[in-house]
């Protein structure tokens, strides 16, 4: 596609303004013990799976998952529907865990885990298995059958991937809410999946405080006509109310369950999750995965990205609730028969230190977090990270959110001491799995750049009239081919799919974020596509404005809105959290000169509000829609059922511009 319309094409363009030259490759030593260990071999890899990319995810499905029945077709294309694998038979509990066991590597670790509190257990792959089997078959005994759905709501114990565990064992679909979530968002997933049994603890610690997850529960429960019993899991020891007849105890129900229960040969397409994750408007939409595709999907690209290798200990710090949860604590390190460490509780428990003390402690040598919580740490002061021993890392990773450069640097050299790479993986909820990042022993880093894709994954970006954006042009970014860890679609709701993901941009996937290429092939993410700021005809990504407030010393966070402006169309605000919550007299002005220096006059902000913190979803991301509305002067009516924390919403409506 190319347009003729110049007009149009410069108009649709959005401004690349950031200019981001570091690059870091990885060390000799590195790329030489590494999976993938130089360009050319990312390259022959590449180039060999978009040649043909089903047959090569055929070869990798063969290869890399157990098949009770091998499938005759490796993909059925639809559009937008996808089918991968057809006719086989698999299960993922199976290729979690049986297949380990099976293979000798009982013995090994699944997961060293760590209570809030201090408490330690430590589960090898046999008894992850014996524990699966025992509440697949209580769940089986309540009357629990392949296809009808699960809602799980937990704090991060050894049980809550146990129970996600044991759904995909019998074919129960699950549907695991972030455990802080209230009640209303419990009752309205609920109900939209039409769930049968949820699943709960009688709390879960938090910041050194119970969270009371079954009276929570218990309201949400006066709501959800279709859930018909509740277990309960005892975690705190808090006193909770149970209803006869609809609330049972975990331990009663397994108390005498067999350590034997066979995994059901599940059809390649048969639902393994819903997952809800919030729109940017109207209802939380419940993204539907699948079996042997999206298991496949997580396995290798976990293998690819961190360079799994046997003698790793891997942490990934999100909670189960979240896709990065399923996929890089779940499905994807326990197909790949990885070590990890699971941790409960919050970062600043009982101390600021607390990640860096679990590190040193258990030998962590793979770290994967978030943005929100590396600008936090930055925030906390550097002494926290000095007081530990942090060689065991080799290896740093990000996701969730564009990572500022500033705060990529801090990663590299606080945490990362300047030898380990970063893979800064980007993805959503809805493609399963990391479809690009920085292959480590490989591809060289570039602060704030997701790098290149994953085999089998051809990204394209085109301009608002679909046309193929230039080098380092922004524009949409799509997916043109179908890949096994897609989505299968929205639960229920087969339109807002189609409309939603293939409805603007012809024959292709739209991810809803923006992006460009630069001359040397890398992927830069720009943010949402509804995010994008107009200012005299110049469409300016929130990212790069952001960065820029980030790169000055006294910055720990920023977000960049547009805002009405009759002459320019759109005005910048931004919303700036200090380091240090204490802004000079001349700090507005400081900042507009700095980003007039970092960027240009065209980025320079029309409007600086200090806060004390900045409104995010639960999972950690800035809420710029939400911003927008503040930097407009209108109340929000938007949906804020996803926000962390209501009080820092009502901290900057009040909040003075003075
Ligand atoms: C954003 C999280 C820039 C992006 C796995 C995407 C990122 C949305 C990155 C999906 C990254 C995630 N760089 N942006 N490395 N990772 N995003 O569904 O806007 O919670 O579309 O999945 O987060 O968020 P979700």
């Amino acid at each position: 596609m190319s347009s003729s319309n110049s007009e149009t094409k410069s108009a649709g363009q959005i401004a690349n303004v950031m200019n981001e030259t570091r690059v870091f490759p990885p060390s000799g030593e590195f790329s030489a013990k590494a999976v993938i260990g130089s360009m050319q071999a990312y390259q022959t890899l590449y180039a060999e799976s978009i040649a043909d990319p089903v047959a090569f995810w055929e070869r990798q499905a063969h290869e890399h998952l157990h098949w009770f029945e091998p499938f005759h077709t490796g993909l059925e294309w639809n559009e937008p529907f996808a089918k991968w694998f057809v006719g086989g038979k698999t299960n993922v509990s199976y290729n979690c865990l049986d297949a380990h066991v099976v293979a000798g590597r009982g013995d090994r670790v699944a997961f060293h885990w760590e209570g809030e509190p201090g408490d330690k257990r430590t589960i090898t792959y046999a008894e992850l298995l014996a524990d699966v089997s025992k509440f697949a078959s209580a769940l089986k005994k309540l009357g629990i059958q392949k296809g009808d759905r699960v809602s799980i709501y937990m704090p991060m114990v050894p049980e809550l991937p146990v129970a996600m565990l044991a759904c995909a064992r019998i074919g129960a679909i699950h549907s695991v809410i972030f455990g802080g979530f209230s009640a209303e968002a419990i009752a309205d997933r609920n109900d939209d999946a039409q769930a049968k049994l949820i699943i709960t603890a009688d709390g879960g610690w938090r910041r050194g405080k119970v969270l009371p997850l079954k009276q929570t529960v218990d309201e949400a429960l006066q709501k959800s006509p279709s859930i018909q019993h509740c277990i309960v899991l005892k975690r705190t020891e808090n006193d909770v109310t149970m209803k006869p007849g609809r609330d049972l105890w975990w331990h009663e129900l397994v108390a005498d369950a067999p350590t034997h229960f066979p995994a059901e040969p599940l059809d390649s397409e048969d639902s393994l999750f819903i997952l809800y994750t919030s729109g940017s408007t109207g209802r939380p939409k419940g993204i539907r995965h699948t079996t042997a595709g999206y298991n496949l999907y997580a396995k290798r690209t976990f293998q690819w990205v961190f360079d799994y290798r046997e003698e790793d200990i891997f942490w990934c710090t999100a909670d189960c609730g979240w896709i990065t949860g399923h996929s890089y604590i779940v499905y994807g390190p326990l197909a790949a028969g990885a070590t990890q460490v699971l941790y409960e509780g919050a970062p600043n428990a009982p101390a600021e230190d607390r990640f860096w003390d679990i590190i040193e402690r258990y030998r962590v040598t793979i770290l994967y977090t978030a943005p929100t919580a590396i600008r936090t740490f930055i925030k906390w002061g550097d002494h926290h990270v000095e007081k530990h021993d942090l060689s065991s890392l080799r290896l740093l990773g990000s996701v969730g959110e564009g990572i500022n450069p500033e705060a990529w640097m801090w990663y590299y050299e606080k945490i990362g001491g300047g030898r380990c790479p970063i893979v800064d993986t980007w993805w959503q909820t809805e493609t399963g799995g990391i479809m690009m990042s920085p292959l480590p022993g490989a591809i060289p880093c570039k602060p704030g750049s997701c790098t290149m894709p994953m085999p089998g994954i051809i990204p394209r970006i085109v301009h608002a009239d679909l046309s193929d954006v230039g080098t380092n042009e922004g524009g949409m970014l799509c997916i043109e081919k179908p890949w096994p860890g897609m989505l299968r679609g929205i639960w229920g709701n087969d339109d807002r799919y189609r409309d939603g993901y293939y409805g603007k941009v012809p024959h292709m996937y739209l991810t809803g974020d923006n992006a460009r290429r630069d001359e040397d092939g890398y992927y830069w993410i720009m943010g949402r596509i509804d995010d994008v700021i107009n200012v005299s005809g110049h469409r300016l990504s929130t990212i790069e404005i952001e960065s820029a407030l980030v790169s000055h010393p006294s910055v720990a966070e920023a977000a960049a809105v547009g805002r009405p402006d009759e002459l320019k169309g759109q005005g910048i605000a931004v919303f700036v959290t200090l380091k240090n919550h204490n802004p000079s007299d001349n700090m507005r002005d400081e900042l507009k000169k700095h980003v007039r220096k970092e960027i240009g006059a065209l980025a320079v902000p029309d409007e600086v509000r200090f806060t004390t913190a900045l409104p995010k979803t639960r999972s950690g991301k800035i809420m710029r829609r939400l911003l927008r509305d503040i930097a407009a002067g209108k109340e929000s009516g938007q949906d804020t059922s996803t926000l962390e924390d209501f009080s820092v919403l009502a901290r900057l409506r009040s909040d003075e511009e003075s």
